[in-house]
C-alpha cells in the first residue's frame, strides 16, 4: 500500500516527519533513483527510498504488540550485563521490533513493543500527554497529605512533577495498593515521587496505557494490538 515519504521515513526512525519533509524539500531523498518531491507516495515494501544517497532499510511489515513484562528482564535489546531482556521474550515475532518508552527491570506490567519508530515516538513525546497507570504496592498507609501532594505534583531532582491521578486499591496488612495516573514519562518517575515522600515501592506494576489495559493477559505473554486498538491508538497521538 502507497503511503507519503515522509511517513516510510519516520517509520524507518531515521527521524521526525517534519524533518523528513524538509528533506524531501531539499532534494536530498530520492524513489527508486529519482528525486522526490513533497507530496510523493511509493509502496514502502518495494520502492528504494535513499537520503543523501544511502538506502533506507526496506520497511518490513509493520508489528504492534502488548506484552505483559515480567520482573526480572530489561526493556533494551541488548544488555552489557547479559540479562535477559523483552526481545528474548518475544518467540515467533519475524520482524525487529524495539519497546515503547521503558519500564524499570523491576517494574512488572504493560509494555508496547512495535517496529513503528514514528508512532512510537509520537507516543513517547510529553505532547501527546499519553496516560499511564501504575499499581503501587507500598509499605504502611498512604496518608492523606501524601495523597494530596502526589496529586498536585511532587517536588524531584529534575522539577516539578505533573499532578497524579491517584485511586485507592487496598490495604493489605502491613501494605497498601494503590493506583497512580501520570502522562510524564520521566526515568524511575512512580518510584521516584513515592521515595519523595518517604514511601518504600515495595512492587510496580503498569496496568494501563492510554487505554489499553492488561486484562488477563498472563505475565510475560505478549499478543497482537487489534485493528481498532491500533486505530485509537493513532488517533491519540494524531498530529492536530
Ligand atoms: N516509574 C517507575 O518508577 N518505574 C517504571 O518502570 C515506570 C515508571
Amino acid at each position: 500500500m502507497e503511503q507519503r515519504l515522509q511517513k516510510i521515513i519516520a517509520a524507518a526512525g531515521h527521524c521526525s516527519r517534519r524533518e523528513a519533509e524538509r528533506l524531501i524539500e531539499a532534494g536530498r531523498v530520492s524513489v527508486n533513483g529519482q528525486v522526490a518531491s513533497l507530496g510523493d507516495r511509493c509502496d514502502p515494501q518495494a520502492a528504494v527510498v535513499a537520503i543523501d544517497g544511502k538506502t533506507l532499510p526496506r520497511q518490513e511489515k509493520l508489528c504492534y504488540l502488548l506484552m505483559n513484562k515480567p520482573v526480572g528482564v530489561v526493556t533494551t535489546s541488548k544488555d552489557p550485563d547479559g540479562r535477559r531482556t523483552v526481545i528474548d521474550l518475544l518467540s515467533e515475532v519475524p520482524v525487529r521490533v524495539f519497546s515503547v518508552g521503558r519500564l524499570d527491570y523491576n517494574t512488572s506490567g504493560l509494555l508496547l513493543l512495535t517496529n513503528d519508530g514514528d508512532l512510537a515516538n509520537r507516543l513517547a513525546h510529553p505532547s501527546h500527554e499519553v496516560d499511564k497507570t501504575y499499581l503501587v504496592r507500598i509499605r504502611g498507609k498512604l496518608r492523606r497529605e501524601d495523597r494530596q501532594r502526589l496529586e498536585r505534583g511532587v517536588e524531584l531532582e529534575d522539577g516539578i512533577t505533573s499532578p497524579a491521578l491517584i485511586r485507592h486499591v487496598r490495604s493489605k496488612g502491613s501494605h497498601t495498593w494503590f493506583e497512580m495516573t501520570i502522562h510524564e514519562g520521566r526515568n524511575r518517575q512512580v518510584r521516584r515521587m513515592c521515595e519523595a515522600l518517604g514511601y518504600d515501592v515495595s512492587r510496580l506494576s503498569r496496568v494501563g496505557y492510554a487505554f489499553l489495559r492488561l486484562d488477563d493477559l498472563p505475565v510475560g505473554h505478549y499478543r497482537e494490538l487489534s485493528e481498532t486498538e491500533l486505530r485509537s491508538l493513532k488517533n491519540e497521538v494524531a498530529p492536530k
